[in-house]
């Protein structure tokens, strides 16, 4: 059957009936009286998801394109900077600041493994002349379905004080706990096709007032990606360039939906969907790539020990039209990963956990009593909610 494709990877995500009637809009004009309501409504609702009462900048760019506001804003050539590398997006933070001449220190972990929080401790305590101008990581690891523990690194580098905490948040804001102005977090770079439940297109960057003064002195090139201009204009209501006017009117549509289930309710669903996924991965016999302890719950890594990922993920999509995400990089083949971001429900889970029940049985899977992952699934979803 046409047309009845189920994305299951982590980006981009389902996009709610709601958020497509709005992106089907005619467009309006960028500098017309009736955008500027857009604007000051869906800048409110950015502010609320990253609980902050600074700066958030809406870009016409994809993660990475905030992920470079990111460093060219705050940062100067031969800035120190440790950057936290422990997976494919880890890495991708190295290669910006080293495409800007930064000078790098990479705090690494084995992929699938948590960056530990006492290597960044001891790094920043030694610095007593103050060089290591940011910190800088990715929240939660895309390619091994890995949370970093942001609030462990952050407190050492808030003990540094002289340092800036830059944070890929792509796949976790929304999903995961994010609390900009109470932890102290100074960058937060997003992207509009993940939790935020509308395609790709837009890259969100949110800025402390501690960035800002850092952004006074920064000597980094920059043009479109000037966040000064996007400050500038936002408190008008405006932007600096041609935004895309159609995703303004679907994020308003999403980030009213987000508000209406609330940030502990979007934050427990995401946990459910994690712990169901996970539970049924481990009954059906297959391996997690990534511990429970740092599991993160917008993406879930699996290594199947029997039968190849790529067979599985093929006929997932031939037999089912489901779509599973490959591994990246030298995990290529070897994994494939759940997406469980953005507008899924436990129903999601359930359909897409049957189907690749069937699939494993069509491939002649044989060290698992059918239902048994669905079950595992289903005896978590069946506890009740805690909010
Ligand atoms: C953690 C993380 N960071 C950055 C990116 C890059 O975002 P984009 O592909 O939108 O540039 C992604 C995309 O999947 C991601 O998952």
């Amino acid at each position: 059957m046409d047309d009845k494709l189920m994305l299951m990877i982590p980006g981009p995500t389902p996009v709610p009936e709601s958020a497509l009637r709005a992106l089907a809009k005619h467009p309006i004009g960028h500098r017309s009286s009736d955008f500027i309501p857009i604007v000051a409504e869906v800048t409110e609702n950015l502010k609320w998801l990253h609980q902050t009462k600074s700066d958030v900048l809406v870009l016409t760019a994809s993660g990475t394109g905030a992920m470079e506001a990111g460093i060219v804003n705050f940062l100067s050539p031969g800035d120190r900077v440790l950057v936290g590398c422990n997976g494919k997006f880890g890495e991708r933070w190295a290669e910006v600041c080293e495409a800007y001449n930064l000078n790098v220190e990479k705090i690494t972990a084995d992929w699938g493994k948590a960056l530990d929080p006492e290597q960044f401790r001891e790094k920043l305590e030694a610095d007593k002349d103050k060089q290591i101008k940011a910190v800088i990581i990715t929240h939660s690891e895309t390619s091994t379905g890995v949370l970093n523990d942001l609030e462990a690194i952050n407190r050492h580098v808030k003990n540094h004080e002289k340092a800036l905490i830059i944070v890929d948040a792509v796949t976790s804001l929304g999903a995961v706990n994010v609390p900009m102005d109470a932890w102290g977090i100074d960058v937060i770079a997003s992207g509009s096709q993940k939790a935020y439940m509308i395609p790709p297109g837009l890259g969100f960057v949110a800025v402390s007032p501690k960035a800002w003064e850092a952004y006074k002195t920064a000597k980094l090139p920059r043009y479109y990606l000037d966040l000064g201009k996007y400050r500038k204009d936002a408190a008008k209501n405006s932007t600096p360039f041609t935004p895309a006017v159609n995703m303004y009117f679907a994020l308003q549509e999403t980030l009213r939906m987000m508000k209406k289930e609330g940030l502990e309710n979007l934050f427990a669903r995401h946990q459910r969907l994690m712990k169901g996924t996970r539970a049924a991965v481990k009954a059906l016999g297959m391996s997690l790539f990534a511990a429970d302890e740092v599991a993160s719950p917008a993406i879930t890594a699996v290594a199947p020990i029997q039968i190849e990922a790529d067979k599985i993920r093929s006929l997932m999509k031939k037999r089912f039209d489901i779509a599973l995400a490959d591994g990246q990089d030298h995990l290529k083949g070897k994994i494939f990963r759940i997406g469980h971001l953005g507008f899924v429900s436990e129903r999601d889970i359930l359909s897409a956990l049957a189907a690749l029940e069937s699939v494993l049985l069509e491939l002649g899977c044989n060290n698992f009593t059918p239902g048994v992952g669905v079950t595992a699934a289903a005896r978590i979803f069946a506890q009740p909610s805690q909010n």
